[in-house]
């Protein structure tokens, strides 16, 4: 979907992908913040499920399309259709399992193969309600995030904390940016030396930079084609 150069477009769609071993609460996540449900026994994802999700960012209605799969490798959908696209990323640990925070640089390689760095993503300690089980300090899940340079955020599925804002913080931070870049192709126009005809578009298969690349996962979130 493209944005007209004086940023007039009325609809956006923002795809996001969901990562993190399995058992980290994912789908609930997905879940709550989408239909306010929880499933204390829920089971294991198959394949990929993906849900619309109306909200308003500085007066604008934003639909972000949230993407969900197995964390487990036998369950999982072919990977780089699941990543095809996608502009921010929640990667999701247990606060009540180390071996899943363990797994987080797992999961940023994967995202990082697949999709450009500039992918906005927020880490997410997820059950932040199993306040006597805890093996993940909060400073821990911060101090990994800045050294990453991801948002971070501690949720609960179980009593909703922090979810809405977490999703919140990532459909904002992808809208602030790709004002800014709409900004910028609007200064590019400005300037008569430089090429007149800049397009921001969020679909990476509308990069005509990227043509060699068609068949496989896009490499750019986001990017300016001329
Ligand atoms: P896969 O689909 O296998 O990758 O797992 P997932 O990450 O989607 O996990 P899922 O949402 O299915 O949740 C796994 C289990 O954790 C379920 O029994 C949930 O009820 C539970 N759970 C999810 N979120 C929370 C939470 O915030 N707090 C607590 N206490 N339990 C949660
Ligand atoms: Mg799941």
């Amino acid at each position: 979907m493209a944005l007209s150069e004086d940023g007039s477009h009325d609809d956006y769609l923002f795809k996001i992908v969901l990562l993190g071993d399995s058992g980290v609460g994912k789908s609930n996540l997905l879940a709550r913040f989408a239909r306010n449900e929880f499933y204390s026994n829920s089971k294991s994802t198959i394949g990929v499920e993906f849900q619309t999700q109306k909200m308003e960012v500085n007066g604008r209605e934003i639909k972000a399309q949230i993407w969900d799969t197995a964390g487990q490798e036998r369950f999982r959908a072919v990977t780089s259709a699941y990543y095809r696209g996608a502009v921010g990323a929640l990667v999701v640990y247990d606060v009540s399992r180390r071996q899943t925070f363990d797994s987080v640089g797992r999961w940023l390689n994967e995202l990082h193969t697949h999709c450009d760095m500039n992918v906005i993503t927020i880490l997410v300690g997820n059950k932040s309600d199993l306040k006597d089980a805890r093996e993940v300090s909060t400073a821990e899940g911060k101090s990994l995030a800045e050294t990453r340079s991801l948002f971070f955020m501690e949720t609960s599925a179980l009593d909703s904390s922090n979810v809405n804002a977490a999703f919140l913080t990532i459909v904002t931070e992808i809208y602030s940016i790709l004002s800014k870049k709409v900004m910028q192709s609007q200064e590019l126009k400005k300037d008569p030396s430089i090429g007149s005809k800049k397009t921001v578009v969020l679909d990476p298969k509308q990069d005509a930079n990227n043509e060699e690349k068609k068949e496989e996962a896009p490499k750019k979130s986001w990017c300016c084609s001329s």
